[in-house]
């Protein structure tokens, strides 16, 4: 992640080196911390000898900041440099809606160095690799903070000397507080311990909890922790009863041992920090930011246990710590904050010396898969900055198999969020099937052939063509002459409960949706004797979701769904996913006064509260079915028809791909 180089599909620039940045911790090697804190040890010198004289950092934070920012600040001017900043980046470009590529390519040309502060996840990943200096990662959303850690780890080594053995209890929000998720990797790397307390609801996410045992080796373990309710105090009793589920622990190696240890002992486990964070309010939706959270309070101070207990928090506080801890030597959290400024230092210093380097290989990292067909797959993370400016970004993925199934996984790159892969298919043979474990042979041959795509439902992979990779015969449920009278009915209908049929808007969901929906408005047309504004609604692309269907007049002004009487329509309606997803696209841009669904095809094996207005018919056939719906012209049909099929399993599929009803086999 550490060496970037543009490869995103706006403004590829070949030719430029690749460049060192900081955007995770995992970018930098352990030998490379302890070298980092060599050069803050003697920060002195640095202040002498001056070394980013004439050097220009320049600092883009999208989100507050006060100590982050300004130790950078203080950082490069002690180093000799100097600073530009925006004070408010909502003063900036952004106001007028310029993307993350092209601000850091600008801002590129006026610095040596970015450090950016951000509130999407992987914001920093996508300007790194559009800027041509170093970025540093000074926060992106809930994601990392690898510089608060390095500032984390010194303090740590400044107190307890060696970071090999220590045990941290991590408290708090472990689910949005970034610094927390590059602290637990590196303490993991450093062979450090982790406790993890988390508030009710607020527990370290998957992603992170999977990554430390895929890269790090390292397992969680219930614990005791009775020794740990008698100094954290909360505002009611929601959590902190022993062995709750959210009081676990991370060791290296978790042995039997250790593990009876953990499950027999009420105390005994030494502490070397407490490592305190504050409620991510921003992060959270408006119920979950009132919940009750953990405080640690003057018990503390008088548990004999804790005697040599550091608290550290990488603030601002709120009212999670007590002023008591202020005036006692164990609350470190002033001085960790101070050490920003030598640690930051040290940091430019050791940047600028390797600008032209590579990163150090990555550790276990699995191989890097980019969809080879132009829809593909999406990251799951609504914070996540390929889904909120999908133009920046080149959505990568790592791609690897946990647990004993074999399921398979697709890592964003950019925010490191984790989903199940549902449908495979070959892009050569434009075949397709949901994942299954016995695949995995077979997908690895694709990957490596940079053949394998991946789907997020099979109406994605029908889009793009893609036929089941085995099907059973196919049976005509409805023909020509049946789907022209369902639509003819369907029109009637929607044209009967139309408040005002100037308002009406047909939007048809891309491909076979938005063909139905023109028939709708035609037949519509017929019987008003007037024009039906028609749109259509892509789900899977990025850009332009909804627009003006063709031939539209090119000087027409774009769609708008202010007071609209949308009538969405669909071909099949299957699990409801899609209309789901169409459904928050419409209210995304902009405030229709109704939205009802038209669909040819109701299958009723909804997992989403969706249900048609008007179907032209219900087909409630077994999971294992497909329904298609074949438009004349579309598949290079002669004549619509609807038809039903089955689909194979993969497994058989791919032991015996030429028998059965399809001649064309996955291994092409
Ligand atoms: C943290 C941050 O911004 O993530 N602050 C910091 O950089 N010192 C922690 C926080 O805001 O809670």
């Amino acid at each position: 992640m550490a060496s970037t180089k543009s490869s995103s599909p706006i403004g590829k620039a070949e030719t430029r080196t690749e460049m060192r940045s900081l955007i995770s911790i995992a970018d930098l090697t352990n030998d490379e911390i302890e070298e980092i804190f060599s050069l803050a040890d003697a920060v002195q010198r640095l202040r002498s000898e001056r070394p980013a004289n004439g050097q220009i950092m320049a600092t883009l934070f999208y989100e507050p900041s006060t100590r982050t920012r300004l130790s950078f600040e203080s950082a490069m001017q002690r180093l000799g440099g100097s600073v530009i900043s925006c004070s408010d980046m909502k003063s900036s470009s952004v106001a007028k809606g310029e993307t993350l590529a092209d601000t850091a390519k600008v801002v590129s040309a006026y610095a040596d160095v970015l450090v950016v502060r951000h509130n999407w996840d992987g914001a920093v990943q996508a300007m790194a690799e559009h800027a041509d200096v170093p970025v540093i990662n000074a926060g992106d959303g809930g994601h990392e903070h690898p510089t608060q850690t390095l500032c984390d780890l010194y303090t740590l080594r400044q107190e307890k000397g060696a970071l090999k053995g220590l045990t941290v209890v991590v408290c708090g929000d472990l689910k949005n507080g970034r610094t927390i998720h590059s602290l637990v990797f590196a303490l993991a790397r450093f062979g450090a311990n982790v406790v993890t307390l988390a508030a009710n609801g607020m527990e370290l996410p998957q992603y992170v909890l999977e990554r430390l045992e895929r890269e790090y080796d390292y397992a969680l373990a219930p614990m005791a922790s009775d020794d740990l309710s008698a100094v954290m105090t909360e505002t009611d009793a929601l959590y902190l009863t022993p062995k709750q589920p959210h009081q676990l622990a991370l060791f290296t190696q978790v042995d039997e041992v250790i593990q009876a240890r953990l499950n027999s002992l009420a105390t005994g486990l030494r502490y070397d920090a407490f490592y305190m964070t504050r409620k991510q309010k921003e992060r959270m939706k408006d119920g979950a930011a009132d919940a009750s959270y953990p405080t640690i309070g003057p018990e503390f101070l008088r548990e004999q246990r804790f005697q040599d207990t550091v608290v550290m928090h990488p603030l601002p506080r709120v009212d999670e710590l007590s002023p008591e801890l202020d005036r006692d030597w164990r609350g470190i959290y002033f001085k960790q904050a101070a050490y920003g400024v030598p640690v930051r230092m040290a940091l430019l210093k050791f940047l600028f010396d390797r600008r032209e380097a590579k990163a150090a290989a990555p550790i276990n990292k699995a191989p890097a898969y980019k969809s080879p067909e132009k829809l593909g797959p999406q990251c799951h993370n609504p914070n996540c900055v390929t889904l909120k400016e999908p133009v920046s970004t080149d959505k990568r993925f790592e791609l690897f198999t946990v647990g004993e199934n074999g399921t398979l996984i697709l890592g964003c790159a950019y925010c490191d969020h984790r989903f199940k892969v549902q449908f495979v298919g070959d892009v050569k043979s434009k075949r397709y099937c949901s994942y299954d474990h016995s695949l995995a042979g077979q997908i690895d041959g694709w990957l490596e052939k940079k053949q394998l795509a991946i789907f997020n439902s099979i109406k994605e992979a029908e889009e793009l063509g893609y036929e089941p990779i085995k099907s059973g015969p196919q049976r005509a449920l409805m023909n020509d002459v049946e789907i022209a009278s369902a639509l003819a009915e369907m029109s009637r209908q929607i044209l009967r409960d139309c408040r005002d049929p100037d308002r009406l808007l047909i939007l048809g969901v891309r491909s076979v949706g938005s063909q139905l929906a023109q028939r709708i408005a035609a037949e519509i047309e017929n019987q008003r004797k007037r024009k039906i504004e028609l749109g259509e609604i892509e789900i899977y692309g990025s850009g332009d979701e909804i627009k003006r269907l063709a031939p539209a007049d090119p000087d027409a002004a774009p769609l708008s769904l202010k007071d609209r009487e949308v009538i969405l329509v669909d071909d099949v309606v299957h699990t409801g996913r899609t209309v789901k997803s169409a459904l928050s696209i419409i209210f995304r841009s902009g405030r229709p006064q109704s939205v009802r669904l038209a669909v040819l095809i109701d299958r009723g094996h909804r997992e989403v509260p969706v249900k048609p207005n008007y179907v032209g018919k219900n087909i409630p056939s077994s999971e294992k079915d497909r329904v298609r719906v074949k438009l004349r012209g579309l598949e290079q049909e002669e004549k619509d028809q609807v038809v039903i099929f089955s689909v194979i399993g993969p497994a058989d599929a791919v032991k015996s791909p030429s028998a059965g009803g399809e001649k064309k086999a996955a291994r092409s």
